[in-house]
């Protein structure tokens, strides 16, 4: 990578920063086609949000991701959104469009891409259970919505959280309130719930239970668990899931889309798929 005058600059907001694999994602995408462009991560506290969004056009930074905390929080002070970033009222990229700033959610093309990369395609409409009511559950939810789907589950610990989002999948019809359930995030609702159900998605950021306390018939051989969680690339819930005889898949996949969504985004360029994957493989053990 060579860095000069004309060096086109991107970045990560976040706090903590150190963690994230975006820079060595966007950097091996930068590489690999041969563009003058460079990645940076920058740590930035909740009470500097502002002054560092402000710096974007004064800096001449041509684009960022952003992860927790100021996924929500940057919302208002950008310019322009996407559809999807409308919807979930949240942001993951930032371009700099000559001083407007425009915020995309590429979550929603990152769980997409997994279920495109790892399912089969089924005859039947599908049955989810979604655990989660949180930012990237959101985007599960809204990216499940362009699927056929019979029953959508919703099980969260801030029941509240989770009504919000069924009432808002429907209000902007992205499914029927019939087919929209909330349940409470509770053994027996959710035996009931998992028992019928052919895609289970854990999209909690921390396990609620010890999932291999729950013995005897829980899933049906032909669903599949999917834990948005990659690193490490198994979870006590995969585990768990993989021991009563189902499929059980990572969030790899849907990190990769998201990077590669914004990758587009950035450059305007098509995605470099494999080397891209191949960054990403080597940093996740
Ligand atoms: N693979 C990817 O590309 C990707 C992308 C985004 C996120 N993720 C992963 O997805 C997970 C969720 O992220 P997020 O951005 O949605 O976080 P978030 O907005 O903070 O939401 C957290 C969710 O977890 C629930 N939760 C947290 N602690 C809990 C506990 N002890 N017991 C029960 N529920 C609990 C919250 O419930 P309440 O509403 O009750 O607080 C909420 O539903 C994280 O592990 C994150 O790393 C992966």
């Amino acid at each position: 990578m060579k860095l000069d005058g004309k060096t086109r600059v991107f970045g990560l907001f976040g706090d903590p920063v150190e963690h994230s694999l975006s820079p060595l994602l966007q950097n091996a995408g930068f590489i690999s086609l041969g563009l003058n462009y460079c990645y940076l991560p920058f740590r930035v506290s909740p009470e500097k949000l502002q002054d560092a969004v402000r710096a974007l056009p004064a800096l001449n930074i041509s684009g960022i991701n952003v992860t927790a905390p100021h996924k929500e929080t940057i919302f208002p002070l950008l310019d322009e959104h996407s559809e999807e970033a409308l919807f979930l009222k949240a942001v993951n990229t930032v371009r700099n469009e000559n001083g407007r700033l425009k915020g995309y959610n590429t979550d929603v093309f990152g769980f997409s891409f997994l279920m495109e990369r790892k399912m089969q395609r089924k005859k039947e409409p599908e049955t989810v259970t979604l655990l989660g009511a949180g930012g990237a559950a959101k985007a599960v939810a809204f990216s499940l919505s362009y699927f056929p789907l019979k029953e959508l589950i919703i099980a969260n610990r801030t029941g509240r959280k989770a009504r919000e989002l069924a009432e808002l999948l429907s209000s902007e019809q992205r499914l029927s309130r019939e087919n929209v359930h909330v349940i409470p995030l509770d053994e027996t609702a959710l035996h009931a719930a998992m028992k019928r159900s052919t895609i289970i998605v854990h999209a909690l950021s921390s396990d609620p239970f010890a999932w291999s306390q729950f013995s005897g018939e829980w899933l049906s051989s032909d669903c599949t668990a999917i834990d948005l969680r990659y690193s490490p690339r198994t979870t006590p819930f995969l585990d768990w899931a993989r021991s009563q005889g189902t499929a059980g898949i990572n969030g790899l996949d849907m990190l990769h889309g998201q990077g590669l969504q914004a990758f587009e985004i950035f450059t305007g360029k098509e995605a470099p798929v494999l080397e891209m994957e191949r960054a990403l493989l080597t940093a996740v053990k």
